[in-house]
């Protein structure tokens, strides 16, 4: 027999010592922690088997494979039999702290409270999906905005009443402020209000045709009532193409509306305003919560709000550097805790951020 048959022969007779000598001491393990000792002298880091299996680099590589085959062999087998040993040993010491009265097998469990989603991530995703079907692209940007993305390149002029301080938050330099008390000096940084800003950002960055959704948080200066929070959230959504109309921009939205609400819900576009888009239309469902009739959360309407569309202004190209005369475009803005009352007939908004679980896990 050649020098290395007999290497062979021997790492195999010393695995199969090994197996055996292992079997035994499980065997005769009389507690669990006897049992777990015997585990780490065998199968741990410095293990007697962790050391055969280092010994099987230095075998002729032929010899390896049937070596490395054995040596997987023993290791299951000395695992089952752990195992096996194990819930043998934990069943005999339950049984015997049952015995003893140390162990009272009646009480309840303890409970385990699973986390879950909250309802408006939910929304958020299910819009997003929604795009994603359609081929939409998804952006995110700053929450905290300068004011020439928030307002002026929103063709805001510089008066408009939603660029007062009681309608927006404004970041205030504090380095500048003059004593102790004093405010500081207003600054460019805002709490966005809303996320069209993301409207300025994309197409600054990305030449047409641009097709993207824009979901994130918005903050404004209300205080919290049924239909408002001063914080909340919002789906933007921009296509910039050749050709396009208001015509895509009504059968997008429509068909958003039917996935999200249902085919039997009805939505109205109304004439509207905004300073970047020209035209403009508020779009609104029709109540889930009165079905119509009026009620507190439609302020006796029978309609919600839901979101604000039109086609993007030139004026806003004209702040991007995109041609109006090549390319036309639409914009939107939903409100997705107005999407998951009108969904879920949540009563009132401040529900959504109270985190009651009692009226989270119904979600
Ligand atoms: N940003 C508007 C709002 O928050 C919604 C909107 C977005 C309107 C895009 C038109 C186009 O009310």
């Amino acid at each position: 027999m050649t020098d290395a048959g007999k290497a062979h022969m021997g790492i195999l007779d010393e695995l199969d010592a090994l197996k055996a000598a292992a079997l035994e001491r499980i065997d005769s393990a009389s507690d669990l922690g006897a049992l777990n000792a015997v585990r780490v002298e065998v199968l741990g880091k410095k293990g007697t088997l962790t050391g055969v299996l280092r010994g099987l680099g230095s075998l002729p590589s032929e010899e390896r494979p049937a070596a490395g085959k054995v040596s997987n062999e023993v290791r299951t087998a000395i695992e089952q039999a752990l195992e096996a040993r194990w819930s043998t040993l934990a069943d005999a010491e339950l049984a015997a702290r049952v015995a003893a009265g140390a162990v009272d097998v009646t009480l309840p469990g303890r409970r385990r409270l699973p986390g879950r989603q909250h309802l408006i991530s939910q929304i958020v995703d299910e819009v997003v999906d929604i795009f994603l079907g359609l081929g939409y692209q998804v952006a995110e940007g700053p929450e905290v905005e300068l004011d020439y993305y928030n307002f002026t390149a929103l063709n805001h002029p510089p008066t408009h009443p939603a660029r007062s301080a009681t309608d927006t938050f404004y970041v205030r330099d504090r380095s500048a402020a003059a004593a102790p008390g004093v405010e500081g000096a207003p600054s460019e940084a805002l709490l966005r209000t809303h996320t069209s800003p993301m409207q300025i950002r994309v197409m600054e960055a990305q030449e047409p045709p641009v097709y993207v959704i824009v979901p994130g948080r918005v903050y404004r200066r209300d205080i919290a009532d049924p239909s408002h929070l001063p914080q909340f959230h919002q789906v933007e959504g921009l296509v910039v193409d050749e050709g396009i109309t208001f015509g895509d921009l009504k059968g997008t939205l429509d068909h958003v509306c039917k996935e999200l609400f249902g085919h039997d819900r009805v939505t109205r576009f109304r004439p509207h305003f905004f300073p970047f888009t020209e035209p403009s239309a508020e779009v609104d469902v029709s109540c889930g919560i009165c079905e119509g009739g009026g009620c507190r959360f439609c302020s006796y309407t029978g309609w919600q709000e839901i979101l604000g569309c039109g086609m993007v202004d030139p004026n806003v190209f004209g702040y991007v550097g995109i041609d109006p005369e090549r390319y036309t475009g639409f914009a939107f803005g939903m409100g997705v805790e107005r999407i998951a009352a009108l969904r879920h007939g949540v009563p009132d908004l401040r529900m959504l951020v109270e985190g009651d679980m009692r009226f989270l896990r119904q979600f």
